[in-house]
This record gives structure tokens, C-alpha cells and sequence, in this order.
């Protein structure tokens, strides 16, 4: 059945997942976890839905340090919150000074891998120096409390030292995915206002050499508000160095002062913005806060991985993601965690690096993604047996829903069946994790990331806002604010609001559609719209049909996710063309025009010439119908109604290749 809004019915979605296999947590864990008791679990979550002020308050006072108390807990409603009110604390002062203060400066804060092997160690207290020295290094190139610096860097301590650089004095930065094409960054520094670029000369990935500053200084001809390029000397490749505009990183270091105190900042003053699709396009920019986010990271890193001071902790993710800012950078860094940060690729030198780092670290807690670990699985067991795992004590996954058999593979392979796993549900909008096993006391269920954490209250509703039964699938709104949700997107309320909090009156709509079972437990079925999911990353139909229009033999394209086993979502695109007998070379030219126009990870797995594309009577393109054909379904089983012109559903089965 198809609604006026042209969206299928969410209360259809088919269950067709019937896993019953439970895992509960070891023994040992739970008595050693700081959640360690199912009545622990129930206090804490209802306080935290019926006392929410009282609960954060509390919590807000112990976690973080407050250069001025707040006076209020929570005002607002809908979209329009803030937390915290009338406080002043700083997410770089709570990530490093407080455990300065706390005679803790000699722990190590960071473990760093590069991808040629060299290995760098940082204490809190010289990493604390660290980002004082470059927080003065951008003060003295104008940066102030509010302004945007764009962030274009490798997987080096450094980019985690501007990060916390900016978040020390109230610059707001803008992670960009170093994988990013040109145009990609030229649009978010547009739309940002970027002041400052921060970048390197090049990156490697799997033994090669990126020119991430050849990239930069084409994305700079196109951003016109950036006034100072600084370039991180990191693989020694030439660089063209534009007089006034661009400097090097260690030359602005050298002579700047380590003394650099933390701003007082207001409570709501925005820490950050990160990019990620939206259905319609334009990426949007999703604005966090200061106190309310870096409470949120602080406190879900503490329940979900329950760290220990003897733990070594690493998360996967670039921090490009959402993952990488809050399980990398802030969250970790609150609760003076000692963290692993690897800069490459997990198949260099070979397709052991990652076990063979986890052997040679004593890595305790792995936090990584479904595509990762479908590529370990394909790479072959051989890879995992040369190497000793017994230091894991925690295994994680994010990013998408894990398969079943993935998870269990897992479980078996890495975890030695001895981990418990944490499947963590959440957004770059909800700032971090919102639904996760707690592992000393949840049983687990492959595939479903289980219950919502201290704070988070799910609503799951069907198309005509009721809410759904047990096991039945709907749309997944959170029905009550949480100090770590996002505030806007950077410069465009109006879309904000008609995002995520108009389909759903009153409730955050996250635009995945879930079910809920029996035993409480949560299954996150995909997403609402149209965006596919390809390694974990959320790309918009709509931003890769734009980027193969923009070439001059293109008229029309349409992008769909089709199932993919080591991707989650490969890319196949249909695509009519101004000439007659498009040929094999064309679509090698197109894949090359959307990896410049985008970047590799949006480039099209399957191409496929059509003469015309399926429509509804107003125009638009069915998705769902091209879904089916290029999953290579016989029967479609979309209702097609709607479909202006029959004899196009033939065509596109019949005449392609
Ligand atoms: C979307 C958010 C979460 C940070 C990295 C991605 C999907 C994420 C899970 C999970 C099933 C998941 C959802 C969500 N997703 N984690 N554990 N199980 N789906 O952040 O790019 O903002 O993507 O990723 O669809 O809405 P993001």
C-alpha cells in the first residue's frame, strides 16, 4: 500500500527475522562492571525517565567541572532545549586539565600506530601541552570563540590536538573524512563559513600516499572565507605552500607558548558541527553543544564499554564519523581513558594488521563496524589464528545492524566467546551511543542492539502516529530529550524542524524504522528515506544522482542500495543518456566523475543504461521499485501502481548490458 506521502505504510515492514539464540554475560564481567545488576540497570533508567532533571542534574554536578554552576537543569520543549542553563564548563578542560588535577598527568592518553609501523605515546600532561600550544597557534591566526575551522587531516594524535585545540578556546570545528573529494569539501566550507583549514601534505592508505594538500588547495579556489591553511608535515611529499595563506604546522609550533587556560564557555555554546547526508542532498551540517554533549559521550562510555584504568580501548572509526569525535576524542578522553588510535587500513601490510596490533598493544576493548568485520570474515580465520587475542575482554560494534552470523563469528573468532558484545544503536545526531547490551548484566541476542540506556525513551509508531505492538515495525522516535541530542543543523532551522520533528509531533524522529520484542529488546530495520548505508556510511541517493547529472553525457540518474555482503549496500545506479549507444568506457568515466565529484565511497558499484526511468504520475522517481530490480528480484514486489508508464518495469529488467 502506498500513503499520499508517498512513503510505504512503516507498520509493514516484515519481520522476517527470527533469531532466538541468547548470550548472557559472563560471570566474571558482571562482577567486576560498574553496571553490575539488573535492579542497578532499572533504578537508574527510571529515575532518568521520571526524575530526568534530577537525574542529569545530579550527574552534570560529579562529571563535569563547572567554571560557573548551572542554575537550571532543562528548559524548552520539541526542538528548541537547552541543558544545563546558565553553567559554563569546557569539553577540553574536562578531556585534559581535570585530570591534570587529579595527579593523573602521567597516564597515557594516547597509543598511536601509523601505517609504516613508526609508534608515538602521549601522556595527558603532553597532550595537554600539546593543545594548549596549538589552541595559541590558532588564536594567533584570528581564531576566535564561534568561528568554523575546518578539519581535513590523517589519523594522527594531531588531528585529535585540534580537535580539542578548537573545543578549548570555543572555535567550532568541522571534521571532514580525509576521503572526501575537493567539491565535497568546498561545500561543507561554504556552508560552514570555514575560517581556517587545517590539513597535511598527504596521508598514506595501504602503503600509498594520499595528496591530501593538493586536494585542499583545490576545495580552498572554492572556499572563500578560509583565510589560513595549516599543513601537518606527515608523509613529506612536495606541496605547493601559498605565501600568506598556508603554514606549516611544526614552524607555527615552535615558537608558541604551552600556556593557553580553557575559555569559560556557556553551557549550549556549540562544540562542534559534523556533515552527514540527508535525504534531500545537501549535506547538514549537525550542530552539538558543549555541556550537554560532553556529558552524554562521558557517561555512555563509562555504562556502554565500562572502562578500567588497566583497560587499553580502541575504536576503529576515523574521526571523520560521529563515532570517532564521541568514542575516540571526547567521550574516552573525559574518563581519562588510555585509547589506541591507528592511522591506515586493516589490510596493510597484510589482513592481520588489526589482530596483530591487538596482540602487540594488549588492546582490552574493540569497538568496530559490521563492514569491517564481514571483510574480516572473507579475508579467512588463517588471519586470526596467528595471533594471540586473549587480551580482549569486550568486544563492540556500530555503524549498522550486525547480521546475525556476523555477530557470531564475532563472539566465536575474536571474542573467544569470553566477550560479551556491545551492538550500540545511535546517530551523529543523538551525539552518542542511545541503545546498547550494558555488558556486565544484559543478555545478548545477535542482531538487535537490546534496550535503551539511562535516559533514552523509544517510541516506535506506525503511519498514522499510533504506536506499534510488540514485534511489529514502525518508526522509531525518542519521545523525551537527552542532553547529547543535536541543537540544529548549522544554518538551516527550517529543515531541522522538518526533519526530525514535524512527521512525529512532540518526538524526536530518528528516520530509522525499528520493532521491539517481547523481552523489551530493539531491532533496527533501516532507514525511513532513501539514504544507503554503503560500509557503514549514510550516502543520499539524491547527492549521487546530482553528481552523475553534473557529467555532460547524463540525463537522468537513479541511485539504490542493493544488498551487498561485505559492503552492507553496494551502489547501483540507473542511468539515461543524451547519446545513443552509451559504451563500456562511459561508465568507467562516470565511476571516475562521482569519486571527484564525491568521493570513493559513493562511487556506483553496478551501472546500468536505461531509456527512461520508472515515475510516479507526479514525477517522481520509485526507489523502491529500482530496489527490487537491482537486487535482481523476479517479483516485484512494490506496489506499482502508481507507475505512469508500464512497458519501462520490462525495459529495465530486459535491456540492460
Ligand atoms: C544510522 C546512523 C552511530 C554512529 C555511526 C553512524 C544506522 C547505526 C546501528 C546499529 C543498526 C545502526 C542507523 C542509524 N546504525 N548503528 N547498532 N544497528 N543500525 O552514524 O552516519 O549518523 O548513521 O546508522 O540507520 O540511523 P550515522
Amino acid at each position: 500500500m502506498s500513503t499520499p506521502s508517498g512513503n510505504p505504510s512503516a507498520s509493514k515492514i516484515a519481520n522476517v527475522m527470527q533469531e532466538t539464540r541468547v548470550f548472557p554475560p559472563p560471570s566474571q564481567f558482571t562482577r567486576q562492571a560498574l553496571i553490575s545488576s539488573e535492579a542497578q540497570y532499572r533504578e537508574l533508567y527510571e529515575r532518568a525517565k521520571h526524575d530526568r532533571d534530577g537525574f542529569w542534574g545530579d550527574l552534570a554536578r560529579q562529571q563535569l567541572h563547572w567554571f560557573r554552576p548551572f542554575e537550571e537543569v532543562f528548559v524548552g520543549e520539541g526542538h528548541q532545549v537547552a541543558w544545563f542553563v546558565g553553567g559554563q564548563t569546557n569539553l577540553s578542560y574536562n578531556c585534559l586539565d581535570v585530570h591534570l588535577d587529579r595527579a593523573l598527568g602521567d597516564r597515557t592518553a594516547i597509543v598511536w600506530e601509523g601505517e609504516p609501523g613508526e609508534q608515538r605515546r602521549l601522556t595527558y600532561t603532553e597532550l595537554h601541552r600539546e593543545v594548549c600550544k596549538f589552541a595559541n597557534v590558532l588564536k594567533r591566526l584570528g581564531v576566535q570563540t564561534g568561528d568554523v575551522v575546518s578539519i581535513y587531516m590523517p589519523m594522527t594524535p594531531e588531528l585529535a590536538i585540534a580537535m580539542l585545540a578548537c573545543a578549548r578556546i570555543g572555535a567550532i570545528h568541522s571534521v571532514i573524512f580525509a576521503g572526501f573529494s575537493a567539491e565535497a569539501v568546498a561545500d561543507r566550507n561554504q556552508d560552514a563559513r570555514a575560517k581556517v583549514q587545517l590539513t597535511a601534505d598527504g596521508l598514506y592508505r595501504r602503503g600509498k600516499v594520499l595528496p591530501l594538500k593538493d586536494t585542499i588547495d583545490e576545495a580552498l579556489t572554492k572556499s572563500p572565507t578560509v583565510q589560513h591553511c595549516v599543513v601537518l608535515q606527515r608523509v613529506g611529499n612536495d606541496v605547493s605552500m601559498q605565501v600568506g595563506r598556508d603554514h606549516w604546522w611544526h614552524d607555527l609550533m615552535a615558537a608558541t607558548s604551552a600556556d593557553c587556560p580553557a575559555t569559560p564557555l556557556d553551557s549550549e555554546t556549540t562544540s562542534f558541527i559534523l556533515y552527514t547526508s540527508g535525504s534531500t542532498g545537501k549535506p547538514k551540517g549537525i550542530r552539538h553543544t558543549t555541556a550537554g554533549y560532553n556529558l552524554w559521550v562521558k557517561q555512555t562510555f563509562a555504562w556502554v564499554f565500562d572502562y578500567k584504568p588497566t583497560d587499553l580501548f580502541w575504536c576503529t572509526a576515523d574521526c571523520g564519523w560521529i563515532t570517532g569525535h564521541s568514542y575516540i576524542v571526547y567521550g574516552p578522553l573525559s574518563n581519562a581513558a588510555t585509547i589506541l588510535m591507528y592511522e591506515g587500513a586493516p589490510n596493510f601490510p597484510a589482513e592481520d594488521r588489526f589482530w596483530d596490533i591487538i596482540e602487540r598493544h594488549r588492546v582490552t576493548i574493540l569497538y568496530t563496524a559490521p563492514t569491517a568485520i564481514r571483510a574480516f570474515i572473507k579475508w579467512g580465520d588463517h588471519h586470526v589464528d596467528k595471533h594471540d587475542l586473549s587480551s580482549l575482554r569486550l568486544l563492540g560494534t556500530v555503524g549498522e545492524g550486525i547480521n546475525p552470523e556476523a555477530w557470531m563469528w564475532y563472539h566465536r573468532k575474536i571474542g573467544g566467546e569470553r566477550c560479551p558484545i556491545v551492538d550500540t544503536w545511535w546517530q551523529t545526531e543523538t551525539g552518542g551511543i542511545m541503545m546498547s547490551p550494558l555488558p556486565g548484566i544484559t543478555p545478548t541476542k545477535p542482531g538487535s542492539c537490546t534496550r535503551p540506556l539511562p535516559g533514552v525513551v523509544p517510541l516506535i509508531v506506525d503511519e498514522d502516529l499510533q504506536p506499534v505492538e510488540t514485534d511489529h515495525g514502525g518508526m522509531l522516535c525518542i519521545a523525551q530529550p537527552w542532553p547529547g541530542m543535536l541543537r540544529g543543523i548549522w544554518g538551516d532551522d527550517a529543515r531541522f524542524v522538518q526533519q526530525y520533528w514535524t512527521r512525529v509531533p512532540g518526538n524526536y524522529l530518528t528516520g530509522d524504522n525499528a520493532r521491539c520484542d517481547s523481552d523489551g529488546y530493539y531491532w533496527i530495520m533501516g532507514r525511513i528515506d532513501d539514504v544507503i548505508n554503503v560500509s557503514g556510511h549514510r550516502l543520499s541517493t539524491i547527492e549521487i544522482e546530482s553528481a552523475l547529472v553534473s557529467h555532460p553525457a547524463v540525463a537522468e540518474a537513479a541511485a539504490v542500495g542493493r544488498p551487498d555482503d561485505l559492503k552492507g549496500q553496494a551502489i547501483a545506479v540507473f542511468v539515461t543518456v543524451k547519446i545513443a549507444n552509451p559504451s563500456a568506457e562511459l561508465k568507467d568515466e562516470l565511476k571516475a566523475h562521482v569519486r571527484k565529484e564525491i568521493g570513493a565511497l559513493a562511487v556506483p558499484d553496478d551501472i546500468r543504461f536505461t531509456s527512461a526511468l520508472p515515475k510516479t504520475r507526479s514525477g517522481k522517481i520509485m526507489r523502491r521499485l529500482l530496489r527490487d530490480i537491482a537486487a535482481g528480484k523476479e517479483d516485484i514486489s512494490q506496489d506499482t501502481s502508481t507507475l505512469e508508464d508500464y512497458s519501462i518495469l520490462a525495459k529495465l529488467r530486459g535491456d540492460e548490458e
